[in-house]
C-alpha cells in the first residue's frame, strides 16, 4: 500500500471514531510517536493524518499538551450513546458479564462459579447425537412458530404433568429462562414499578429488574423459603406488580419452600391479586427425595406464571427455556416474543426428538447420581474446613453449597487469591440488592468432575488457612 493510502486510512479511522462519538469531544489523541509505534507506521504518516483532521477542524492542538477532539461549529450531529440508551443498565462489567467471562480469561480454571451441569454429563446424555442428526435435516435451518416448535411444546405439557397446563397453547419457548423472565417482567411492570423477590436471589433476575428501571423490594427467607409473614406486611401497604421466586432448591441458598408456605403464599396471591413468577430451574435436580409440588401445580386462580429451562436439565449453551401460563398471558407473551422473532429451530428440533425418545428421564437419573457423588466430595472438604470457622448446610438439591466464611475473611479477597491459584467461585454479594459486606460464597458442585473438585477444594483450604493467618 502506498504512503498516501496509509495516511488516508488512518485519517478515515480516526475521523470515524470521532464522528461516531467513540472518541468524545475533549478526549486527548495519542502523541504522534506513540500512535506510530502502535500502528507500526512512520511518524510522518501520523503527522499527515493529524494535519488533515486539524485542517477540517475536527481536532486541535493545545500548547504543550497535545491534540484533542474539538467541538465543531456548527457541530455535525454526533450521537451521545449513553444519553440515548437506558440509564438504568447495570454498570459494566456487570456480575453476569464477569461470571461468564471467567473461562475466557482463565480457560484452565477449576470452575465452581458457573451454575451448570458439567461437560462429563454432556457425554453421557447422548444429546450431541440428536444435534448431529437434527443438523442434517433441512428444516432445522428455517423459522419455526413464534411461540415455539409445536411438538416441543406438546412434550413439555406432558413433562410438566400439571392439570393447570393442559395445552401447548399455554407454553411459550424462549431463549433460556432469562429471556422468559425478561418477557414477563416487561409485560407486567414498567420502569419505576415495585417488584418483589427473595433476598438473596439469583443475580440475573436482580440485574434484569434493575436494568429495566424497576424497584426491587426484597423479602427475607429462612430455611422454609420466603417469609410469607413479612410479605403480608409489605402487601398491606404497597402494590407491587409481581413476585419473583425460586421456591425449589433456591439459588444461591439451596433452600426449598415448605408445602405449608406454598399454600400460604398462594393464599396471599389470591387475597392481594399478586402475580407470582415461579422460576423452577432446579426442580428435577434433587439429591434425595423429590421436592414438594410446584406452586403452579397448586395454583387454582391462574396467578402463577411458570418458568423453566433446559440450561439446568441439559446444557446452558442450548439457550432454550419455556414459560407456562394461562392462555391469555401466553398469548401476550407470544406477542412480546415476536419482537425477537423466535427461538432457534435447530435446538428445538433436537430437544423435541430427545423428549420423543424418552431420553431426558434416564439422563437426569444418571446426572443426579453423578451430582450426588460430586456434592459428597465437596462436602467432605467443607467438613474439614469447619475448624476454620466456615458454616454451610447440605443442599437437598440444585447445584450449590452456600458457604458462610468466618468474620475475619473477606470473600472478595479470598476470591481474588483463589483465582490466582486457578480456582473460581461466586461471591455472595452478587445475590444481594446492595453490595453489602456479607460473609458468603457460592460453590457449584455440578460443573467439575470429582477429581477437579478434590483439587480445587484443597486449594481453597490452603488459601483459607493462609487467609486466617494473614487476616485477608
Ligand atoms: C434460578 C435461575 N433462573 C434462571 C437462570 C438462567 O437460566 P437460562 O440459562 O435458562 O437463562 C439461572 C441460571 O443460573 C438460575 O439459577
Amino acid at each position: 500500500m502506498g504512503r498516501k493510502a496509509l495516511y488516508t486510512k488512518i485519517y478515515n479511522q480516526l475521523r470515524y471514531q470521532i464522528l461516531s462519538g467513540e472518541l468524545a469531544i475533549g478526549s486527548p489523541l495519542p502523541p504522534e510517536r506513540k500512535l506510530a509505534m502502535q500502528l507500526g507506521v512512520s511518524r510522518n504518516t501520523i503527522v499527515r493524518a493529524y494535519a488533515e483532521l486539524e485542517a477540517e477542524g475536527i481536532i486541535a492542538s493545545r500548547m504543550g499538551s497535545g491534540r484533542y477532539v474539538e467541538a465543531l461549529t456548527p457541530a455535525p450531529a454526533r450521537i451521545d450513546w449513553h444519553y440515548h440508551t437506558l440509564g438504568t443498565l447495570a454498570p459494566a462489567p456487570s456480575h453476569m458479564a464477569e461470571l461468564l467471562g471467567v473461562t475466557d480469561k482463565y480457560p484452565d480454571i477449576i470452575n465452581f462459579a458457573h451454575g451448570d451441569g458439567g461437560k462429563h454429563t454432556l457425554e453421557s446424555s447422548g444429546f450431541p447425537d440428536y444435534v448431529k442428526s437434527t443438523a442434517e435435516q433441512l428444516h432445522s435451518y428455517y423459522f419455526t412458530s413464534v411461540q415455539g416448535l409445536p411438538e416441543l411444546r406438546e412434550h413439555l405439557v406432558s413433562w410438566m404433568d400439571m392439570e393447570q397446563i393442559s395445552s401447548p397453547e399455554q407454553v411459550v419457548i424462549t431463549s433460556g429462562s432469562q429471556e422468559g423472565l425478561y418477557l414477563i417482567a416487561s409485560l407486567l411492570a414498567r420502569p419505576g414499578d415495585l417488584v418483589l423477590t427473595e433476598m438473596p436471589t439469583y443475580f440475573g433476575s436482580l440485574q434484569l429488574f434493575q436494568s429495566l428501571g424497576m424497584q426491587v423490594v426484597p423479602v427475607p427467607m429462612d430455611a422454609d423459603g420466603l417469609r410469607v409473614d413479612v410479605l403480608e406486611r409489605i402487601l398491606s401497604h404497597c402494590r407491587p406488580r409481581f413476585l419473583y421466586t425460586v421456591p425449589t432448591y433456591h439459588n444461591p441458598t439451596g433452600w426449598t419452600m415448605s408445602a405449608i408456605r406454598r399454600k400460604q403464599l398462594l393464599a396471599l396471591s389470591e387475597k392481594y391479586g399478586l402475580p407470582i413468577v415461579e422460576d423452577d430451574a432446579y426442580r428435577h435436580l434433587h439429591l434425595d427425595k423429590e421436592p414438594p409440588p410446584a406452586l403452579k401445580a397448586l395454583d387454582h386462580s391462574g396467578h402463577v406464571v411458570y418458568l423453566n429451562t433446559f440450561s439446568k436439565l441439559l446444557f446452558p449453551g442450548l439457550r432454550i427455556g419455556w414459560v407456562a401460563a394461562n392462555r391469555k398471558l401466553a398469548q401476550l407473551l407470544t406477542r412480546m416474543k415476536e419482537l425477537s422473532i423466535t427461538t432457534n429451530t435447530l435446538g428445538q428440533l433436537a430437544l423435541a426428538a430427545y423428549l420423543r425418545n424418552g431420553a431426558l428421564r434416564p439422563h437426569l437419573e444418571n446426572a443426579r447420581l453423578q451430582y450426588s457423588e460430586q456434592a459428597a466430595i465437596m462436602e467432605s472438604h467443607l467438613d474439614r474446613f469447619s475448624p476454620l470457622g466456615i458454616r454451610y448446610e447440605r443442599p437437598k438439591g440444585g447445584f450449590y453449597f452456600w458457604v458462610s466464611l468466618p468474620e475475619e475473611i473477606n470473600p472478595r479477597k479470598l476470591m481474588a487469591r483463589c483465582l490466582e491459584r486457578g480456582v473460581s467461585f461466586t461471591c455472595g454479594d452478587m445475590f444481594l440488592l446492595r453490595e453489602a459486606e456479607q460473609p458468603y460464597i457460592r460453590l457449584c458442585f455440578t460443573h467439575e468432575r470429582s477429581e477437579k473438585i478434590d483439587r480445587g477444594m484443597k486449594i481453597i483450604a490452603e488459601v483459607l488457612q493462609q487467609g486466617k493467618e494473614l487476616q485477608l
